[in-house]
């Protein structure tokens, strides 16, 4: 038998699943400030749910799901991404017509058949947000900065802020053509560009092969329509007021086809090739196109994998190993149950009120060296010893394992 995760996949443990907890419990502590409540969505949909929500002619549809039927025969997807899952969710319980003005987070593991990279897998955890009900900047500026507070409360405040417009029903066709116009004079267009020029002109923008044939691009700011104009200038004015620091890219286009108005990604410079963070914008016509009430919607999802890296990067990971370990050590066999009794307490009420520890033993039938060895072996600050002569007096050896150093402790001074 293989025994090896499957190719893009890993397992968590240790450090790396204590960060992933400590993430998203941050995430959710500022979510909840923020009014969000959480949803829970299954990791699979009917697979015409992503089809029709992300777009036919995306990467993801196109060579990204994993798609399999079950045993009826009903097509199914495991979940590349939250946002049409939710949108889903929202309008089968009609809180469209129920809870209008919902604030929504999720967190969960989603899946893409990629190729595998640092910071990109085929299994990995997303945490996200959807404020739904909200045609305000406001809410756009909301989901941006509740994104910038979740990086920084891991410790990663080297970020940039990428945003842009990509304008509504009635301006972006405008700047679709234009688009079309403009890339079919451009010669030599990779296989994907000259299979997406007509149905997908916009993906060509943050096409990496072809990126440097493409000067004098047309922009959308030029084609958005007043309100969206407004729109943008607003969700600008906004995050300046907070301080906010961010660039207008107009080459930022996403690859997911729900979006209208802004978008954005959060990038790290540390994080080399996959530098996104976190990303996501507006999606006004979703809700209604996948049979809901007419409600706009903006959200944001960040890959934890990636935040991880960053946050580990940052030096967040060197305060989490602070936890003491302390291990229990028996001198002699017949002082097990005592120590094991001495340990109970010692996990309920701290060592002497210290409750940041993590209590390892007793083990049975070992050598107290071979005790002394695994306690090494695990990382223990301290050994506590019991052994009879001092267990007599009411006390215990308690052993430095940094230093060797060791001293006769009484037990009521411990707990
Ligand atoms: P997305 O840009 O596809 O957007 O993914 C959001 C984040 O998930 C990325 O910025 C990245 O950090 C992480 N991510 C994506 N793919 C991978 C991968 N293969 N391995 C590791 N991390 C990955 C969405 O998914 C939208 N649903 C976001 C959104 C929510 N828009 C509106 N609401």
């Amino acid at each position: 038998m293989n025994c090896k995760a499957p190719r893009g996949t890993h397992d968590i443990f240790g450090i790396n699943a204590l960060g992933m907890s400590i993430l998203e419990q941050k995430s959710k502590q500022i979510f909840i400030k923020h009014g969000f409540e959480e949803v829970r969505t299954p990791i699979f949909e009917d697979a015409s749910l992503f089809t029709r929500s992300i777009g036919q002619t995306t990467d993801i549809v196109e060579k990204e799901m994993y798609v399999f039927e079950d045993r009826k025969g009903r097509k199914l997807a495991l979940r590349p991404e939250g946002t049409a899952s939710l949108v889903r969710a929202y309008i089968e319980h009609r809180f469209d017509v129920s809870y209008p003005s919902g604030k929504f987070f999720y967190t969960g593991e989603m899946f893409r058949y990629e190729r595998p990279q640092a910071g990109r897998y085929r299994q990995f955890h997303q945490i996200g947000a959807e404020f739904y009900g909200s045609l305000s900047p406001s809410a756009d500026a909301e989901i941006i900065l509740l994104a910038c507070d979740i990086f920084s409360s891991v410790g990663i405040n080297q970020i940039k802020v990428h945003i842009n417009s990509l304008g509504c029903q009635k301006c972006r066709p405008l700047f679709r053509a234009s688009l079309i116009k403009y890339f079919s004079s451009v010669s030599d267009l990779c296989r994907d560009c000259t299979r997406r020029l007509q149905t997908n002109p916009l993906r060509l923008l943050d096409c990496k092969i072809d990126v440097h044939k493409f000067t004098d691009v047309p922009k959308m700011e030029k084609f958005l329509c007043q309100d969206c104009k407004e729109h943008f200038n607003l969700t600008q004015t906004l995050l300046k007021s907070v301080g906010c620091a961010y660039t207008v890219d107009p080459k930022l286009v996403r690859g997911l086809d729900y979006y209208t108005r802004t978008v954005f990604e959060i990038r790290s410079d540390i994080l080399g090739a996959q530098d996104a963070l976190g990303a996501g914008g507006r999606y006004d016509n979703l809700v209604k196109e996948l049979g809901g009430q007419d409600t706009p919607v903006v959200g944001f999802a960040l890959g934890s994998e990636r935040v991880l890296i960053a946050a580990k990067k940052s030096g967040f990971f060197d305060n989490l190993n602070k936890v003491e370990k302390i291990f229990i050590a028996i001198a002699d066999q017949e002082l097990f149950s005592t120590a094991f009794a001495f340990c109970v307490k010692l996990t309920r009420n701290g060592l002497k009120g210290n409750n940041n520890i993590s209590v390892f033993g007793p083990v049975d039938n070992k050598s107290l060296t071979s005790q002394l060895k695994f306690a090494d072996k695990i990382g223990a600050a301290k050994t506590i010893v019991f052994a009879k002569d001092e267990l007599e007096e009411g006390k215990v050896l308690v052993k430095d394992m940094k230093d060797k150093t060791q001293s006769e402790v009484l037990i009521s001074a411990l707990l």
